[in-house]
């Protein structure tokens, strides 16, 4: 063995000397995630040594923190060892591997983690500790969390920030970069949980509100996108508008209550989230209902202007609602509910969604806004399909009427001002975007697995939400 590899080589006995001298170290464990479950050294964190970690982790450990790697067998750790030297990071690697390993070990995950449903329970009472770099943290962020990129996480100055009397929550997009600032923060004395999953988990939560009755509408938001979806039932036959990822939450409330699924519909082909129509339809062999101005690559029933389709007791009515997408619907039930999809919004307006054609889409929004929608009664409910940051929730759901939505400032504007207003619009168009309408048009498949990550942002749908 060549002098070099002695020099980052520790033997059990030195790792244990370290530690019972509380020597400041990062321990990480490459060992699979279910080994590193089973049985791991007391303080270690699991983790991953790809590409990944090797672009977004790596360059953020200083230099002058010692890292153990342990690993079974150790040729990988000593080979990972030498790579993060290459990095200048201080590497070294566990003789033998874990199992010459004779002191404490700990089952379970490493630290401590919250999982994204019981987070969404306690927001107001931690310290929610974003590690991700600056511009990730501009583009998307859950509201009241903080910046602190991982590097930073390594000098004492900076750990001034963080309060002493808050949980604690440290978030990145999957879960290891706040892992290891869980454990840059222990070495510091504070107190913390990661958030399990990262940002792709807390994307998926999907949370049930009752908004309102007779007939029953629940509406289901994907919080960390600010996406709304809606159950309406009539009679114990339940239709699902613009249903979210994991669909199986819509089969679970329809259990619960006693509904029987019999119809889906989307309102437009979305750009900013992955429908779940097809597949809940498919899942619980309900009809599907689609606009018949978009292209799909699937059967459906395809429903346009005036169509008329009745469930329980009720009665649903499509208007063609163009300007956002060309083929939107929006979907009036019993006279007494609208859902517009991306078209009218609680606190704004739609955003046409084909840039390069803006004006005309624009003409098409302002008529379909003042002659279609507008024109409802004033006390109908306008249900949209997405919120932004801003905008109050009442008691718990997103909605607004026809009458205070006439009070917006977009709706309040002559058509040629509106016009030159929303055409100058520049903001971006929904990460991914591309790829999403993709697959929504059944162009290309996605593993379920890999909705979390296709979804990550904000939804970016309205004409000046956050
Ligand atoms: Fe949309």
């Amino acid at each position: 063995m060549n002098q070099n590899i002695q020099n980052y080589r520790l033997t059990a006995d030195q790792l244990d000397q370290e530690l019972s001298q509380q020597n400041p170290l990062l321990l990480f464990d490459l060992r699979p995630k279910d080994q590193f479950e089973n049985a791991h050294v007391k303080g270690s964190v699991h983790a991953v040594c790809d590409v990944q970690a090797k672009q977004t982790i790596m360059p953020k450990i200083p230099q002058n923190v010692k890292i153990v790697l342990i690993s079974e067998p150790e040729e990988v750790t000593r080979e990972t060892a030498q790579m993060m030297r290459t990095f200048g990071l201080d590497a070294y690697y566990l003789e033998d591997g874990f199992y010459s390993w004779k002191g404490k070990t700990e089952k379970g995950q490493t630290g401590k983690t919250v999982a994204a449903e019981h987070l969404e329970s306690i927001l107001d009472q931690v310290f929610l500790l974003d590690v991700r770099n600056e511009d990730e943290f501009s583009e998307y962020q859950i509201p009241g969390s903080v910046n602190i990129p991982l590097d930073e996480l390594f000098d004492e100055k900076t750990l001034e920030k963080i309060p002493k009397d808050k949980t604690v929550v440290t978030i990145c997009p999957h879960g290891n970069r706040a892992m290891v600032a869980s454990f840059a923060l222990t070495r510091a004395g504070i107190d913390s949980q990661t958030l399990v999953g990262g940002l792709a988990g807390w994307n998926q939560i999907l949370k049930p509100i009752t908004a309102s009755y007779k007939p029953k509408v629940i509406q289901v938001q994907k919080i960390g996108k600010g996406c709304l979806s809606h159950i309406v039932e009539s009679d114990g036959e339940a239709i699902i508008i613009d249903p979210l990822y994991p669909f199986e939450k819509y089969i679970d409330i329809a259990k619960e209550y006693g509904f029987k699924i019999t119809k889906v519909f989307d309102t437009h082909q979305h750009a900013d989230h992955v429908s779940a129509a097809r597949d809940l339809a498919k899942k619980v062999n309900a009809e599907l209902y689609l606009s018949k101005y978009e292209g799909y690559d699937y059967d459906a029933k395809f429903v346009e202007d005036n169509s008329v389709i009745r469930f329980g007791k009720s009665k649903l009515k499509v208007i063609h609602t163009p300007g956002h997408t060309p083929g939107s619907l929006s979907y009036v039930i019993d006279e007494k509910y609208v859902f517009t999809g991306d078209i009218l919004f609680v606190e704004s307006i739609g955003r046409p969604d084909l840039r390069d054609e803006a004006e005309e889409f624009t003409e098409q929004l302002y008529n379909t806004l003042h002659e279609k929608l507008l024109p409802l009664s004033d006390d109908t409910l306008v249900f949209p399909t997405h919120h932004g940051d801003n905008v109050e929730a009442t008691n718990g759901a997103f909605w607004t009427t026809i009458k205070e939505a006439k009070k917006l400032p977009w709706l309040d504007i002559s058509r040629q001002e509106f016009i030159k207003r929303v055409v100058a619009i520049t903001r971006p168009r929904p990460m991914n975007y591309r790829k999403i309408i993709a697959v929504n048009k059944g162009e290309l498949e996605l593993m379920h697995s890999e909705i979390p990550d296709l979804e990550i942002g904000p939804n970016r749908c309205a004409v000046d939400a956050s």
